[in-house]
């Protein structure tokens, strides 16, 4: 199949690369040209785990390339919109690229054979419908009969984004009409994953109401450590036994310094403002936003009961990003825990094997080393902020190159049986 992959994110160009991956013949649309400079020279503009591997491998075989013009695209079968959908001031879901995106794809379809337009981007019920289509038609073509219309909503983890491509739990379809939805449904069947057809503002909505539900999740997890924490009590343990109920599971039940990322806040945010419209504000949204964002703090407060006078001390903080096994440090917990070191005039030795280069755009001004045992050398505390398995490898001798053996946990990492001592912001 030909398809056109609009916005090359996470999101878009992990879907790209896991296309052509399958033989299709894969075009990615952006407007960044540094970013399709970047892609032609198989440089993936992010670090995602064998994208860059995929990805000369599909530049190799001809099945990908990226442009900036989509007019130089001559046909396709899908043309999936993969752009970005930010937060306004207010919370509420900023649609400018989506938009954009719509005008550029109606200018295109315009003289093209019947193809079908897919929403991928993560966009609020009625979007699709209210918004996208009539842009679309502004071609002259109407939709469900020139051309097809479906919202397939993406659940990929930064760091396992290919792996959740390949391997997805579920495979959602919202369908304007049944042709689209079944020119779709063609495209995924190779995939293994349970096929789901709907409607789609119900599609749009199961993307929100998914990540809503595990950032509560998480959310709730976090409220109970805080409670274990006053009751010395390891949430841990408790986690461990509320999973054994398959109806919880133990995912998403790992409590710590509170979620981050460029989607759960965003979008927890952007379902809320769209609660607030419809006459029905949400409490637990509302909630878990505000636990959310005192989470971080927990650990500074820990630091402060252990090392009372935090003015000049050294503490190392391994761990940048907002979780392992990425380089995004968009809402990451390590940015409020780093503004509030520095208010308390500490000096700051980090280590984060990926995510340095963009957390220095942010704090040009605390160290960046180069490993862990730089960062902890001469260090009197150390924070432990995400799970890169480097971190979880350490022991008691690679922590006694500290002044003081100060060891805080902001996620459970390290092996108890390995290093003595440390303690969690839950545990
Ligand atoms: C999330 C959703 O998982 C994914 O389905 C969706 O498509 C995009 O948003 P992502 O943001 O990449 O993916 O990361 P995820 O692995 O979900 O973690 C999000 C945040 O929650 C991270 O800061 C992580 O550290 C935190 N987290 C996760 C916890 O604090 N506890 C947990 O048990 C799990």
């Amino acid at each position: 199949m030909k398809i056109i992959i609009v916005g090359s994110g996470y999101v878009g160009l992990c879907t790209a690369v896991g296309f052509a991956n399958l033989g299709h013949d894969v075009v990615c649309v952006d407007i960044d040209e540094e970013k399709v400079s970047k892609i032609n020279n198989g440089e993936a503009p992010i670090y995602e785990d064998g994208l860059e591997k995929m990805l000369s491998q599909a530049l190799q075989e001809n099945k990908l390339h990226a442009t900036t013009d989509i007019e130089s695209i001559k046909e396709t079968d899908f043309v999936f919109i993969a752009v970005g959908t930010p937060s306004k001031d207010s919370g509420a879901i900023d649609l400018k690229y989506i938009e954009s995106a719509s005008a550029d794809i109606a200018n295109f379809i315009k003289d093209k054979n019947y193809c079908t337009v897919v929403v991928k981007s993560t966009v609020l019920p009625e979007t699709t419908e209210k918004i996208v289509i009539p842009i679309l038609e502004k071609s002259g073509k109407k939709a469900g009969r020139d051309f097809g219309v479906c919202v397939n909503p993406e659940f990929l983890r930064e760091g396992k984004a290919l792996e959740d491509f390949f391997s997805p739990d579920r495979i959602v379809i919202g369908e304007l009409d049944r042709k689209s939805g079944d020119l779709l449904e063609k495209l995924y069947s190779n995939f293994k994953a349970p096929m789901m057809r709907t409607n789609l503002k119900t599609a749009e909505l199961i993307k929100y109401a998914s990540n809503a539900f595990l950032a509560t999740k998480i959310t709730f997890i976090n409220e109970i450590g805080n409670m274990c924490k006053n009751l010395g009590i390891d949430v841990y343990d408790v986690a461990e036994g509320m999973g054994m109920d398959k109806r919880i599971s133990t995912h998403f039940l790992q409590a710590g310094i509170g979620f981050g990322g460029s989607c759960f806040r965003k979008d927890v945010e952007a379902l809320l403002a769209k609660s607030k419209e419809l006459h029905s504000e949400s409490k637990i949204l509302n909630t878990v936003l505000d636990i959310n964002k005192d989470q971080p703090l927990k650990i500074v407060n820990l630091l402060k009961k252990k090392l009372p006078n935090l003015d000049g001390k050294t503490i190392a903080v391994l761990g940048l990003a907002f979780k392992e096994g990425t380089d995004d440090i968009r809402d990451a917990p390590s940015i409020i825990i780093i503004s509030e070191l520095l208010k308390h005039n500490c000096k700051i030795n980090s280590y984060d094997p990926k995510a340095s280069t963009n957390m220095r755009k942010l704090y040009p001004d605390i160290n960046y080393c180069s490993s862990v045992s730089d960062a902890l050398s001469c260090s009197d505390a150390c924070l432990i902020l995400t799970g890169w398995d480097e971190f979880k490898r350490l022991s008691d001798k690679d922590f006694n190159v500290m002044n003081s053996k100060i060891i805080i946990e902001g996620r459970r990492v390290l092996d108890k049986s390995k290093v003595s001592g440390a303690e969690g912001v839950c545990w």
